[in-house]
């Protein structure tokens, strides 16, 4: 017997496989986005509006993928996104998604819309970063803070391009919802799917109990199966600057903000105090048509790329996706979908397998390129292909 694991090749190939083991609704849930995925299309497409000029003859055989952030050191120049409902895709999925990067040493992301208890994740992988949902509500806003403070969290990171639902209806064709809805529909999509339903969901079952959203808030949330149980999704849409502002002054640790696409955003959160800015549309999710982050990128670097740490999310799949980022003048990629796959598939060694893949794909291109250390990656290494 082979490595299993040997038939992956690049992030993509997770896809496929994960395709095959998660019933219909729940695969649906994480490759899809919204109403006509105009965004999902443009943050794949939008790299090809840059090609490479490498430079030659330069010794690169000292090169290194490691890089600093917020004052971190990391062996790569990316991290996990933070992705809701792991722990229904993947066993323990939040856990593993964390621990496998913390043995990478590289940043995970733990969603606020997970279904494992942040003082869990918190306690397994330290290091491990916390993104909230928070509603425009100072006492809500301050209990979730507390506790994520109390837990041993030290980056924050606030998403903010989700003032409302998303209109995700092919999430409604497929017949997934929060909470999921049983039916027989649903129970025949469990049948067809051995693997994940004995290995993933009785398994959870089993050991640990009906899951709930138990980060949203400072208290329990709703369970993720229910026929008739609505989730509270707060007063998200009162959110504005006095929050942020209030938020900045209880937190004592790194804050970043998720989901700025406009350099007068990016500058007022710095102004705010934030430490750093994803620079996101959620991968596509959310408002629909919203430009890709990484053609959003060289204005926001332009205002503010020498005050605080700007970060990109949205379509990377290869070395040279995060590359062609860093090199307008990102300081850090996150990837999503591609982790959350592995997760599926194999779960940790799966997600290290990603990894993997990952970063030596930047090794290799950077040998290509022409570059020693990251931050040698600027937009010299680049041309715009319309100035061909
Ligand atoms: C997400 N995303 C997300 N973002 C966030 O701030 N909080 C969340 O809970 C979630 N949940 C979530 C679930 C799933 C299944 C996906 C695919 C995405 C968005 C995520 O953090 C990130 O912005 C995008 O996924 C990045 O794009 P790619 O790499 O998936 O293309």
């Amino acid at each position: 017997m082979g490595d299993p694991l040997q038939k992956y090749l690049c992030l993509n190939d997770f896809e496929t496989a994960a395709r095959r083991r998660l019933p219909r609704p729940l695969f649906g849930y994480i490759a899809g986005a919204s109403e006509t995925n105009a965004s999902l299309r443009y943050n794949a497409e939008d790299f090809d509006a840059y090609a490479f000029r490498p430079r030659v003859l330069r010794d690169v055989s000292g090169r290194s993928t490691q890089t600093t952030l917020l004052g971190e050191t990391y062996d790569a120049p990316f991290g996990i996104a933070p992705m809701g409902i792991s722990a229904l895709m993947a066993y323990r999925g939040d856990v593993v998604l964390a621990e496998a990067a913390r043995k990478r040493r590289i940043p995970m992301i733990m969603s606020g819309s997970s279904l494992t208890r942040l003082e869990e994740v918190a306690g397994a992988a330290p290091g491990s970063w916390f993104q909230a949902y928070l509603p425009g509500e100072p006492d809500r806003i301050d209990a979730l803070v507390d506790r994520v403070q109390r837990a041993g969290f030290q980056t924050l990171v606030l998403t903010v391009d989700t003032a409302t639902l998303a209109n995700r209806e092919n999430n409604i064709r497929a017949g997934f919802s929060t909470p999921l809805r049983p039916s027989l529909r649903l129970a025949w999509q469990g049948i067809t799917h051995p693997r994940w339903t004995i290995g993933t969901f009785l398994r959870t079952l089993a050991v640990h109990g009906v899951p709930h959203f138990e980060n949203s808030y400072a208290t329990r949330g709703a369970p993720i199966i229910s026929s008739n149980i609505m989730r509270d999704f707060g007063r998200r849409d009162h959110l504005n600057w006095v929050h942020l502002e209030r938020i900045r002054a209880h937190w004592p640790g790194k804050l970043v903000v998720k989901g700025v696409l406009h350099p007068d955003d990016a500058l007022r959160a710095h102004e705010v105090g934030a430490d750093g800015l994803i620079v996101s549309n959620h991968g596509g999710r959310q408002l629909d048509g919203t430009m890709s982050p990484l053609s959003a990128l060289p204005e926001i670097v332009a205002r503010v790329g020498n005050k605080t740490a700007v970060m990109v999310d949205g379509g990377f799949r290869r070395g040279t996706d995060v590359i062609k980022a860093l090199a307008l003048g990102a300081r850090f990629v996150f990837v999503g979908r591609p982790f959350l796959y592995a997760a599926v598939a194999a779960g940790g060694s799966g997600i290290l397998k990603a990894i993997d893949i990952l970063k030596s794909e930047i090794h290799q291109d950077m040998a290509l390129l022409g570059a020693v250390a990251l931050d040698d990656i600027d937009d010299c290494f680049v041309v715009r292909r319309d100035h061909r």
